[in-house]
């Protein structure tokens, strides 16, 4: 039965806060990677793989809003400083100056980080019947896998 977020325990709520938390930080730090390597990619697929980084940005930044959102509607404080962010975040900042193949590589593996740390989330949420927050793990979880396949399929 779907529990209104509000009615959890303060327990509940701040322990799905944390978890919502490293899953805005990886989002947040992937949608720079993304960025990043969209300005610097460079190589004969240039065209196509500035165009995938930026779909990727794209849909992280709307992601970060709707994860952050939730963790306001729970009541508890979403993160929202950069260093924060990183300190939380398993996914780690790179300069850009990767060839195409290592964007893409890191990119990928961003993409797998993520969603292993959105299933966690998921698997939290349902123990708590918090199952807003799980359906919006579920969701997310879908589009990191999908961009996962899509980044792997271009690796052969
Ligand atoms: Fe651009």
């Amino acid at each position: 039965m779907t529990q209104p977020a509000i009615e959890l325990s303060p327990d509940a709520r701040k322990e799905i806060a944390e978890a919502l938390n490293q899953s805005v930080a990886e989002t947040a730090v992937t949608t720079m990677l993304a960025q990043n390597f969209h300005w610097n990619v460079t190589g004969m697929a240039f065209g196509e793989l500035h165009r995938l980084f930026q779909e990727i940005y794209e849909d992280h930044f709307q992601a970060q809003d709707d994860l952050a959102e939730r963790i306001r509607a729970l009541n508890e404080h979403a993160e929202g400083k950069l260093a924060g962010m990183l300190a939380r975040s398993k996914v780690e900042e790179h300069d850009g100056h990767q060839s195409d193949r290592e964007m893409v590589d890191i990119l990928m593996k961003a993409q797998e980080t993520i969603a292993a740390t959105l299933g966690g989330l998921g698997e939290l949420a349902a123990n708590h019947g918090d199952t807003l927050t799980e359906d919006l793990a579920i969701e997310r979880g879908r589009t990191h896998e999908k961009f996962a396949w899509m980044l792997r399929a271009h690796l052969g």
